[in-house]
C-alpha cells in the first residue's frame, strides 16, 4: 500500500489509543462475560462435586495434552485417526464412563464384522455369490439356491475355502464387503458423496444376507448389545428394518416375528445383565420406496405399536436424504396416525445434507411438523433459524454421529462440525454413534470423543459429558417414570466411576 495512503490511518490510531486508554473494558465485566458464555454450553451449568471437579481437571490436563499433539485425531478421518484414538487416555476414561444410551444405531451395524468373517460365514450351508459389480451376497441354505440376477453362480464358501492353501485374502476381502472401513486412503476410494453412498448401501446388502438367517439374527443382535454394554452403554434404542427372516430349508417369517425376537433377545440379555435397562425398536423402511408401499410401512408400524406397546417406540426412514424422496412426498402416509387418532411417535432423519435450500433440505422443518420426537442428525439445524427455534423450544433433541457425517463426508475436520455452535448454547442433543461396525468403530466411545475432544473444544468438560449422558435419558422415548428408574440407575454408576477415577 503506498505511503501516503497509510500515513493518515496511523495517526487516526494514535487518536484512538489516547482516548480509548482511558476506557479498557473492566476486567472483571470481561471475566463475569467470558463466565456467563461458558454457562451457556451443555453441561454449563451442572455444578460438579468435590471428586468431580478432580476428575475434571485430571481430564481438562488430559485434553490439552491430546491438543499439544502434531496428530490431532479429530482433525483427522477417523480411518486413520482410530488407532491413535484407542491409545488415548481420555477414551479409556470414556470407555469406562456410563454413558447411558445411545439412541441412534440402525440393526445391521452394531456388533464387530470380524465375528461375521470368523464365526458366521465358517457355518456350514453359507454360500456367497459375487455381483457383476464386485459386491457379494450371502445365503444359508439347504439346498443350492437358486441364482440371483446379475450375480455368479453361488459357491459354498466351505468348499471354496478347502481348495485354498491360505484363506488370509478371501477372509479379508470378505471383511472388507462389509465394513466402510479401510487401510486404504478413504479418500482416494470413497471420492464423493455419491460413491460412499452406493458402496454403503451394497455392504448394507451383502450384510443382510447372512444377518436375516434366523440364528445369526438373534445371535448378531446379542452379540451388538453386548459391546454396548462392554462399552458402557445402559440402554439402546434401535432403528429396526424387519427384513423377512429365514431358515435353512427357505421358509421365512414376517417383520412380527423379527421385533419379536429383538424383544426376545433383550429380555434375555437383561435377565443376563441387570443393570442394563433395555432396548427400544423405531421401525424403519428406505425412502426410496413409492407412496404405496410407504403407507403399507406405516400401516404396519401402527399395528406393530398395538402388538408391541413397551417395546415399539416409533417410526422412521432410512437411506441418503439428498437423492431420496422429501418426508413432504409422503405427507398423506405419515398423517395416518394422527387421522385415526393413534399415537406414533415418529425420530424422523433429517437435515443429513450439506446442499442448503434443495427439497429434502427442507425436512427439518417437515419433521417438526410431523412433530418428530427427535431429529436424526440435524446436521443442517444452524441454517435453518427457525427450525432451530422449534426443536429448542420443543425440546426436540438432536441425535449427533459425528463419526458417521465425517464418513458421509459431510464435514472433514471435527472440530468444525455444525454441533459446535449447537453445543456451546446447549441445543437439545445426544451423542450416537449410527452404525459404528461400518465405520470401524464399537459401541459409542469413540463419537464421544469426537464430541469432547472434537468439536467440544477446551471448553466442554465433565459437566458436559454429564449432562450429554444424563440427555440420553432424558430424550429417550422411554416414560416419565422408566426415564426417572434409568436415571436412578445411571447416577449409581456414574458415581462409581467418578470416585474410582478421581484422583
Ligand atoms: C460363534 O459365536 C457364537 C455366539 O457368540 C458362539 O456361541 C460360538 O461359540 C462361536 N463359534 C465359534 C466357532 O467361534
Ligand atoms: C452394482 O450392482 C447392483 C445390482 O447388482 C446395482 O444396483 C448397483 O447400482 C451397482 N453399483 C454400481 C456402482 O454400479
Ligand atoms: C496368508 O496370506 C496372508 C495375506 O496374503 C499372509 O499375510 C499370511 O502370512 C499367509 N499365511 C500363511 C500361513 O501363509
Ligand atoms: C468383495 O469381495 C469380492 C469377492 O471376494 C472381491 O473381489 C472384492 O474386491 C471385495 N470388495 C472389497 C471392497 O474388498
Ligand atoms: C410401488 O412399488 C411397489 C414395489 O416396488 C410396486 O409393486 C408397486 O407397483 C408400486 N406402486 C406404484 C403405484 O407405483
Ligand atoms: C402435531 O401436533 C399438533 C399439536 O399437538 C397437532 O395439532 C397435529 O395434529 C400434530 N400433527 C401430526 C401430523 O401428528
Ligand atoms: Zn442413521
Amino acid at each position: 500500500m503506498a505511503d501516503h495512503l497509510q500515513r493518515p490511518h496511523v495517526v487516526f490510531l494514535l487518536l484512538c489509543c489516547l482516548t480509548s486508554c482511558l476506557s479498557i473494558p473492566d476486567p472483571r465485566q470481561r471475566d463475569a462475560l467470558i463466565h456467563q458464555e461458558a454457562s451457556m454450553q451443555t453441561g454449563g451449568k451442572v455444578v460438579l462435586s468435590d471428586a468431580e471437579q478432580r476428575l475434571d481437571t485430571r481430564l481438562f490436563r488430559m485434553k490439552q495434552e491430546e491438543m499439544a499433539k502434531a496428530d490431532f485425531p479429530p482433525a483427522m478421518h477417523f480411518f486413520k485417526a482410530r488407532d491413535l484414538i484407542k491409545n488415548s487416555p481420555i477414551f479409556s476414561l470414556l470407555q469406562k464412563m456410563p454413558k447411558g444410551g445411545a439412541l441412534h444405531l440402525h440393526d445391521l451395524a452394531i456388533a464387530d464384522v470380524d465375528w461375521l468373517v470368523k464365526n458366521v460365514t465358517y457355518r456350514p450351508y453359507c454360500y456367497m455369490c459375487v455381483t457383476d459389480n464386485r459386491s457379494i451376497r450371502f445365503i444359508f441354505s439347504s439346498q443350492p439356491p437358486k441364482p440371483l440376477q446379475r450375480c455368479s453362480t453361488w459357491i459354498l464358501l466351505e468348499h471354496l475355502r478347502a481348495k485354498m492353501v491360505n484363506v488370509t485374502e478371501l477372509d479379508n476381502s470378505i471383511r472388507n464387503n462389509l465394513t466402510l472401513f479401510t487401510d486404504q486412503d478413504p479418500e482416494v476410494l470413497y471420492p464423493s458423496q455419491d460413491v460412499i453412498w452406493e458402496v454403503f448401501e451394497q455392504k448394507f446388502l451383502a450384510l443382510s444376507g447372512l444377518v436375516s438367517y434366523a440364528p445369526v439374527f438373534r445371535e448378531y443382535f446379542y452379540q451388538g448389545l453386548s459391546e454396548f454394554y462392554t462399552d458402557n452403554v445402559m440402554y439402546v434404542e434401535l432403528r429396526v428394518l424387519l427384513p423377512e427372516i429365514y431358515e435353512l430349508d427357505g421358509s421365512t417369517y414376517d417383520a412380527a416375528f423379527a421385533l419379536r425376537t429383538y424383544q426376545d433377545i433383550s429380555r434375555q440379555f437383561k435377565a443376563e445383565h441387570p443393570d442394563f435397562y433395555g432396548v427400544r425398536a423405531i421401525y424403519t423402511i428406505h425412502r426410496k420406496v413409492n407412496v404405496s408401499v410407504m403407507t403399507g410401512a406405516v400401516e404396519r408400524a401402527i399395528k406393530l405399536q398395538k402388538d408391541f406397546p413397551d417395546f415399539m417406540a416409533g417410526f422412521d426412514m432410512v437411506g441418503r436424504e439428498d437423492r431420496g424422496k422429501p418426508l413432504w412426498d409422503f405427507r398423506d402416509a405419515l398423517s395416518l396416525p394422527a387421522e385415526r387418532g393413534v399415537l406414533m411417535p415418529f425420530f424422523f432423519h433429517a437435515g443429513e445434507t450439506n446442499l442448503q435450500g434443495t427439497e429434502v433440505d427442507q425436512n427439518l422443518l417437515d419433521a417438526l411438523l410431523f412433530n418428530t420426537s427427535r431429529i436424526g442428525h440435524g446436521f443442517a439445524l444452524p441454517r435453518h433459524p427457525l427450525a432451530k427455534d422449534l426443536s429448542r423450544r420443543r425440546g426436540v433433541a438432536l441425535e449427533v454421529c459425528p463419526i458417521s457425517n465425517q464418513v458421509m463426508k459431510l464435514v472433514k475436520d471435527l472440530r468444525n462440525h455444525p454441533a459446535a455452535g449447537l453445543m456451546s448454547e446447549d441445543h437439545p442433543m445426544v451423542i450416537s454413534s449410527d452404525d459404528p461396525a461400518m465405520f470401524g468403530a464399537s459401541g459409542l466411545s469413540y463419537d464421544f470423543y469426537e464430541a469432547f475432544v472434537g468439536f467440544g473444544g477446551i471448553r466442554s468438560h465433565l459437566g458436559s459429558l454429564k449432562q450429554l449422558a444424563m440427555n440420553s435419558i432424558r430424550y429417550s422415548s422411554l416414560t416419565p417414570e422408566q426415564q426417572q428408574e434409568a436415571l436412578a440407575q445411571w447416577q449409581k454408576k456414574w458415581n462409581k466411576f467418578v470416585s474410582e477415577n478421581a484422583f
